[in-house]
């Protein structure tokens, strides 16, 4: 299976939007790209706005054409971790299950974007990880991280976990990076790039409504 695996350095830090870049830049090269996201909760924050939840992001920027239980096959309302959501929801995530419609999400497709839920080691069960998942996928893995102040902790941590697997990084993406960077920022970049042996990529704000302006970034 060809791809990526977008995890990142916590939860909000910008891991859909560069998920969504990356399949993008794949779409506008003529690749048939699939997504998967194999847990979503918070569905109750976009009830009514005008935010687009993570798969219906994804499924836009890749052209691609999958339904929400192919894209996601465990979605929940509250924004909580997903091993609770789904003990709300009367129910536990079926590991097995996940990796089956991950590959025949990728058996239509070129290329296969995945985005991680929250950090590396957030629970899809009390005993398989979201990083278990990853290593089942065994793609390389992109991280999104902030660029300001706990980054280079952060992003440090995320890749030595990526790696105490056995899983190749295929590259940080600071998000969003400011237009007139500062000094903090520019160090950051390259304090990680440095000691993590990583390609660091950034990626300025989107404009999340018009992917057609979005610039490329070249993960896969
Ligand atoms: N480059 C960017 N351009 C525009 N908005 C950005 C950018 N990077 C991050 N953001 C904003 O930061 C917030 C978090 O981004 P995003 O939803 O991608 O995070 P996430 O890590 O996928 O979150 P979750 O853990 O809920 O999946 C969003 O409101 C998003 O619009
Ligand atoms: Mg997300």
């Amino acid at each position: 299976m060809r791809g990526l695996f977008v995890t990142g350095t916590g939860t909000e830090v910008g891991k859909t939007v560069v998920a969504a870049a990356v399949a993008r830049t794949l779409a506008g090269s003529g690749e048939r790209v699939a997504v998967f996201k194999p847990a979503v909760s918070g569905l109750d924050d976009y009830a009514g706005g005008e935010e687009l939840p993570d798969h219906e992001l994804l499924r836009t920027a890749a052209g691609s054409s999958q339904s929400d239980d192919e894209i996601a096959p465990y979605r929940y309302g509250p924004p909580i971790s997903p091993h609770l959501a789904a003990e709300l929801a009367g129910e536990e995530i079926d590991p097995a299950r996940l990796r089956e419609a991950a590959r025949v999400a990728a058996e239509g497709a070129d290329v296969l974007v995945c985005e991680g839920v929250g950090g590396f080691l957030v629970p899809l069960t009390l005993g398989y990880l979201v990083r278990d998942f990853a290593r089942d996928m065994g793609l390389p893995i992109g991280i999104a991280a902030g660029a300001g102040l706990g980054t280079i902790n952060h992003t440090l941590l995320t890749i030595e976990s990526v790696r105490a697997v056995g899983l190749e990084v295929a590259g940080v993406v600071l998000t969003p990076w400011p237009s007139q960077p500062e000094d903090l920022e520019r160090s950051n970049r390259e304090a990680i790039a440095r000691l993590g042996r990583v390609r660091v990529e950034v990626l300025p704000h989107l404009d999340l409504t018009a992917p057609d302006t979005w610039p490329s970034l070249d993960l896969v």
